[in-house]
C-alpha cells in the first residue's frame, strides 16, 4: 500500500466496518489491527481521524434513551461523505439550540459523559456541548443527563474537528475541553492524535478571544506534543506558569484518569488562552 493511501482515513457512510471488524476493533480499542482494517475500507477523508469508531452493543436502556431522549439532547447534523462528518456551511444557531445565548463550554471526546453531565448539572447558567463519535457513550450521556434533570446540555455525534469548524459559529465557544484524548502511543499511529497543528488552528477559530482551552492526558509523550503544538500556535498563549498547569478543579475523575493513576503515570493538565495572533 502506498504511503499516501495508508495516511487516508476510511469510514463508510453507515458505519466503520463489518461486524467482524468491529469485534476486532472492540478487542483492541486503539486499533492494533488498524492497518488490516485500513486495507479493506473505502476512503472518505483526506486526513486521518483520531478515532476508531466502536459501535459497542447498545443495552436496551441505551436504545430507549436514543429513541426517547435524542430529540431533545442530540443536535441534527448534515453530513458530508462519512458517517461522522459535518457538511461545511451548516453552522447552528446557538440561541435557537439552547433557547438563550449563554456561556458555551464544549467537550471533545466526552466518552461516557461523566465530566460534561457533572459540569452541566453544577452550572445551569452555562450551556454545554459534548462532541463524541462513540454511540453507546452518547446514549449513556443522555440517560445520565436526563436522570439529573440537566437541560443546558446538547450532544453532537461527529468528528470533533469538523464539528468545531463547520457546526459551531466562529468565536462562539468560551471554553474548550479535551480530557484524555486517545494517546495513539505507537509510532506508526501518532499521526492520528487529535491535538496537532491543524487542530490548534480549528480550535482557535471556534474559541472567542480570551476563551480557554483545557487539556489533560496521562500519556507523557502526548502531553509534550500538546505543549509543543500549542506553544507554537499563533492563536494561543500559555495560561500557566511552570512546566504544567494545576489540575483543573472542575474536572471529575474518570475511568481513564483513574487507570493512568493506577499504573503510576503522571497526569498532565494544560491550559491556554485564545489570543489575537
Ligand atoms: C480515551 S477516551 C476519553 C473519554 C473521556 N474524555 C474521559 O476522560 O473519560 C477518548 C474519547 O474520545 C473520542 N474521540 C476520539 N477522537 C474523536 C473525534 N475526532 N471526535 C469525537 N470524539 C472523538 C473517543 O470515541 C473516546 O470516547
Amino acid at each position: 500500500m502506498s504511503g499516501r493511501k495508508r495516511a487516508l482515513s476510511r469510514e463508510s457512510p453507515e458505519s466503520v466496518a463489518s461486524a467482524a471488524e468491529k469485534r476486532r476493533m472492540m478487542a483492541s480499542h486503539a486499533a492494533d489491527s488498524l492497518d488490516d482494517m485500513d486495507a479493506a475500507a473505502p476512503v472518505f477523508r483526506d486526513k486521518p481521524v483520531s478515532f476508531v469508531r466502536r459501535s459497542g452493543r447498545m443495552s436496551e436502556a441505551q436504545d430507549r434513551a436514543w429513541a426517547e431522549l435524542s430529540p431533545f439532547y442530540l443536535l441534527p447534523v448534515e453530513r458530508a461523505a462519512a458517517a461522522t462528518s459535518v457538511r461545511a456551511g451548516t453552522a447552528v444557531d446557538l440561541e435557537q439550540v439552547y433557547g438563550r445565548r449563554g456561556r458555551l463550554v464544549v467537550e471533545i471526546g466526552s466518552g461516557q459523559g461523566h465530566q460534561i453531565v457533572s459540569a452541566a448539572a453544577a452550572d445551569p447558567d452555562t450551556d454545554f456541548l459534548a462532541v463524541e463519535v462513540f454511540t453507546a457513550g452518547l446514549a449513556r450521556t443522555m440517560l445520565d443527563a436526563d436522570r439529573e434533570g440537566v437541560k443546558n446540555l446538547r450532544l453532537v455525534e461527529a468528528n470533533a474537528p469538523e464539528a468545531l469548524e463547520h457546526l459551531l459559529p466562529a468565536a462562539s465557544v468560551d471554553e474548550l475541553w479535551v480530557f484524555f484524548p486517545d494517546p495513539w502511543h505507537k509510532n506508526k499511529h501518532t499521526k492520528r492524535r487529535l491535538v496537532a497543528p491543524d487542530f490548534a488552528r480549528i480550535a482557535a477559530l471556534a474559541l472567542r478571544p480570551g476563551g480557554t482551552l483545557r487539556l489533560a492526558t496521562d500519556w507523557q509523550d502526548y502531553a509534550d506534543q500538546m505543549r509543543d503544538v500549542l506553544d507554537d500556535a499563533p492563536g494561543f498563549e500559555r495560561a500557566f506558569a511552570g512546566e504544567w498547569a494545576d489540575r483543573f478543579e472542575g474536572r471529575v475523575l474518570t475511568a481513564f484518569e483513574r487507570k493512568g493513576l493506577r499504573v503510576g503515570r503522571d497526569i498532565r493538565d494544560l491550559t491556554y488562552t485564545r489570543v489575537s495572533p
